[in-house]
């Protein structure tokens, strides 16, 4: 009967530390995805009418107003980071 007891599972220290790292790292996951960081698209006339790469790049490259920083993504959806105006697109 003695040797059934022990097979009974028994948290110990480490098996707590591992549970509050997992918890930990869901934590921040869930918190992570829960808010958008970068700079949201104005929601004006000319950012509403915008429907492609090549409008908001002529006046975002390099050389034109508030241009990409330097190393910014190539990516073409620009929307998937800068939250888009509400009445895009009408
Ligand atoms: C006709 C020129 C023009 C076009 C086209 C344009 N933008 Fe802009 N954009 C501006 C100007 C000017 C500002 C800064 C003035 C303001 O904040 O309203 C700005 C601001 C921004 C900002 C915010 C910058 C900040 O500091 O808050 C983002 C992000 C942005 N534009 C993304 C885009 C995207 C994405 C597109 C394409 C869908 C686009 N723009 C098309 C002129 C343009
Ligand atoms: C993978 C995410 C991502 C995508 C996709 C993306 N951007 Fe950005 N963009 C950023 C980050 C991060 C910054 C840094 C500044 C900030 O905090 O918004 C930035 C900055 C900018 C700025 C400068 C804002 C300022 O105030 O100076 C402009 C303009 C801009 N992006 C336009 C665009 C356009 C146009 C597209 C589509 C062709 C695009 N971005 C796609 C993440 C992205």
């Amino acid at each position: 009967m003695t040797s059934e007891a022990k097979l009974s599972w028994q948290p110990g220290k480490r098996d707590l530390l591992f549970l509050a790292i997992v918890a930990a790292v869901i934590t921040l996951l869930v918190l992570g995805t829960s808010e958008r960081t970068t700079k949201a698209v104005p929601d004006d006339d000319t950012h509403r009418h915008a429907t492609s790469r090549a409008a908001c790049m002529s006046c975002h490259d390099s050389g034109g107003v508030r241009p990409q920083p330097a190393g910014h993504t190539k990516a073409d959806q620009c929307f998937q980071c800068h939250a888009q105006p509400r009445g895009w697109g009408k």
